[in-house]
């Protein structure tokens, strides 16, 4: 705790220092990265920024990947932009920052979701978004974004890189992205660690208008998603139109619990010009 509490004094001290729209734009000079120190996963770990480089990504990889940016015109926008109203009057309503993106099972659309509805947020002027790949068996948000893999979780989690070498803004204002790289074996192991609390605490508290969604795997895998519960305010679960059952809705809304669970989105919605509802 006494690590953590000196981690998040520093990081008060140097946001005293720095605005936040300096450290979210992509890199120019910036301070120095202290070099990353090599400890094991399960303990704390000081989380040291340096200003956030910018990746530029091809417009056209974007659009191919269903990914809405504000540079286009797409019909999903505008559900884009009532899951997001919702979500965030919800969120505010509570005073919540942290939301999970999860689903029944593989596949249903939760990367997609995250980073879209991440993209939507952004386009709020008053916050930052950070998204953040914690399926660490299966990250995918790097994939939506890049074709060459980049550090990610994975590396930080094994001591071999900072938090600032991997996170990169991807030419979209107020949003930063925390990817994956590598699958992870213990996955709930991890995700339930002293460090990756302290990583999340350290997120999210960094600066006090940002909005942390975690693309998280899916909740009837396995336990990645309980163990990493205790980290988020709520919970965001994707339906896949008619390929979730009735009975994994029910295990997945049993499994979340009623008072951490935000909200559904029904994905992929047959027979309707959206292809996304909430209730
Ligand atoms: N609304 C949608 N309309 C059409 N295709 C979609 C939609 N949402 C997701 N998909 C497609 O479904 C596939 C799975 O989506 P995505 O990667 O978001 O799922 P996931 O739940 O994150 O999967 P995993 O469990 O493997 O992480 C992708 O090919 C994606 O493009
Ligand atoms: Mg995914």
């Amino acid at each position: 705790m006494e690590r953590l509490k000196q981690a998040l004094d520093r990081a008060r001290a140097e946001r005293a220092q720095a605005t936040p729209t300096e450290t979210e734009q992509p890199a120019s000079a910036g301070k120095r990265a202290r070099e990353p120190s090599r400890s094991t996963p399960t303990q704390t770990r000081d989380v040291v920024y340096q200003q956030t480089r910018g990746i530029e990504i091809d417009p056209r990889r974007l659009r191919d990947r269903r990914i809405v940016t504000p540079s286009m015109r797409d019909p999903a926008e505008a559900a884009y932009k009532v899951l997001r109203t919702t979500v965030l009057q919800k969120m505010r309503a509570n005073g919540w920052n942290t939301l999970g993106v999860t689903g029944a099972r593989q596949g249903n659309g939760k990367t997609l979701t995250t980073i879209n509805l991440a993209i939507s947020l952004a386009r709020e002027m008053n916050q930052t978004v950070l998204v953040a790949d914690f399926d660490l068996c299966h990250p995918a948000v790097a994939r939506y974004l890049l074709d060459e893999p980049i550090p990610g979780i994975s590396d930080y989690l094994r001591g071999e890189k900072s938090i600032s070498e991997i996170l990169f803004n991807p030419g979209i204002e107020r949003l930063v992205v925390l990817p994956g790289n590598e699958p992870m074996a213990d996955s709930s192991e991890k995700l339930s660690s002293p460090l990756v609390r302290d990583l999340v605490g350290e997120l999210k508290t960094r600066y006090p208008d940002r909005f942390v969604l975690f693309d998280l795997p899916p909740v009837l895998a396995g336990d990645d998603v309980m163990a990493f519960a205790p980290n988020v305010d709520a919970f965001l679960l994707v339906v896949e139109d008619g390929v979730t059952t009735k009975d994994d809705l029910r295990r997945a809304y049993e499994t979340l619990g009623s008072s951490q669970l935000l909200g559904t989105v029904l994905n992929k919605a047959v027979g309707d010009h959206d292809t996304y509802a909430y209730s």
